[in-house]
């Protein structure tokens, strides 16, 4: 049977495809509703242009749709505006159909072409501000890397208003009607997509909306789920919205904020976190709180992490190693950005105590600045020792309000 054609806006149809039956994506995302590797085509007076493609195993699909509303020897253009394989799949066997056909991609597609497609095919490059045209439609390139790759770029149809988002705005949401407006309740997904996809990448989130604001947007089409074209402004707000969230309770009391994240089994690297956490919350800007890992779940772990400056993490040493709630922590900061954020490690240990080192390396690995050695303590901590942990919690704090010290242990 012919699929359906949908003409999104005048001129410009939907070509992509559905996976109804995925549940889970790129190996951390759950899809219970599956999702859809959205690819459009935009029809000009003088040609047309195909605006990415889909996952490879989907290819059947998409080609039977572009069949439906263009001939090979008219697609001008071959616009892909992130490389990632859900949306590179049919790249190849579409050029070999539309040999004439323009690849533009970013400048920073280039080296994953060349990864993705191990081949060498002719492309050209789009840097914010480049148009093409197609006659009576022009379509303007935006730079907007790191959502959800480096590569991504998106692209704006002059005459439709119509933002082409790459995966900005994107939900693993299948439902083959489309548009917001008539699909079921889908802000979860969006919502979920943003956390798992956009939030390590907030900053470049704001600055792609900045460029989004310059336009006058009233669709947008995303690369899954659905296209949104009810108060299209509403979803740009919503990204602002989560993108600046994190700022605010600091913004708001003027601190910075260290969490002492701590497990432990006989209480003795709880009394450390409680004299770590002290010694921090003696420093003129700090806010210091702890927490006890045993008994905060994952999104609470990203939200805490996500809001402090620095991070101390006090772990036992069992079998040689940090126990798993102390890895479960540092896991969350693949939802994260790490850059500038400050972190040490403790812990009280009965043989060989392994833990804090072994956090200390992870959390270096996770590009925090860890300028201070680990601090363990053997079995049960002295009054001195205590007092230690006392200092060690000042100290880090100092640092984080910008004391330098001589040397880092980095
Ligand atoms: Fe939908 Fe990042 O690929």
């Amino acid at each position: 049977m012919l699929p359906d054609i949908v003409e999104i806006k005048n001129g410009v149809y939907f070509t992509g495809a559905f996976d109804p039956k995925i549940r889970t994506f790129d190996i951390i995302m759950k899809t219970a509703n599956g999702s859809s590797y959205n690819s459009y085509v935009v029809r000009g007076s003088e040609g047309v242009a195909v605006m990415d493609t889909v996952k490879k195993e989907f290819s059947d699909d998409f080609f039977a749709r572009l069949e439906r509303v263009c001939t090979y020897d008219e697609i001008r253009y071959i616009v892909l505006h992130h490389l990632e394989p859900d949306h590179s799949g049919a790249l190849i066997e579409l050029m070999k159909r539309a040999p004439e056909a323009r690849l533009i991609i970013s400048g920073r597609a280039v080296m994953m072409l060349k990864g993705i497609i191990k081949t060498d095919i002719p492309y050209e490059i789009a840097t914010t501000g480049k148009i093409i045209s197609l006659g009576d439609k022009t379509i303007e390139f935006l730079m907007t890397p790191f959502l959800h790759w480096p590569d991504t770029m998106s692209s704006y149809l002059h005459e439709e208003k119509l933002l082409f988002s790459g995966d900005v705005f994107g939900s693993h949401y299948y439902d083959e009607r489309l548009f917001d407006d008539e699909v079921g309740d889908f802000m979860y997904a969006f919502q979920y997509y943003y956390d798992h996809i956009m939030r390590p990448f907030k900053q470049h989130v704001l600055n792609a909306l900045e460029l989004y604001r310059k336009f006058d947007i009233n669709i947008i089409a995303p690369l899954h789920g659905p296209i949104l074209r009810t108060n299209p402004m509403g979803y740009i707000d919503k990204y602002a919205s989560w993108s600046s969230q994190s700022k605010f309770r600091k913004n708001e009391l003027g601190m910075k904020m260290l969490s002492v994240f701590y497990i432990s089994s006989y209480d003795n690297t709880h009394k450390m976190a409680e004299k770590v956490t002290q010694g921090a919350d003696s420093v003129a800007g700090i806010r210091a709180s702890m927490y006890d890992l045993a008994s905060l779940d994952e999104h609470n772990m990203i939200t805490l992490l996500e809001e402090s400056d620095a991070i101390l993490i006090g772990s036992p040493t069992i079998n040689g190693d940090a126990v798993r709630p102390a890895w479960d922590l540092l896991s969350c900061m693949a939802y994260l950005e790490s850059i500038g954020k400050i972190g040490a490690t403790f812990g009280s240990y009965g043989w060989t105590g392994e833990a804090p080192e072994m956090l200390h390396e992870r959390l270096r690995g996770l590009k925090f600045r860890v300028p201070l050695k680990p601090l363990k303590i053997k079995l049960i901590p002295t009054e001195e020792e205590l007092d230690g942990c006392v200092v060690f919690g000042r100290e880090i704090a100092e640092i984080a309000m910008g004391k330098m010290i001589e040397m880092e242990l980095v």
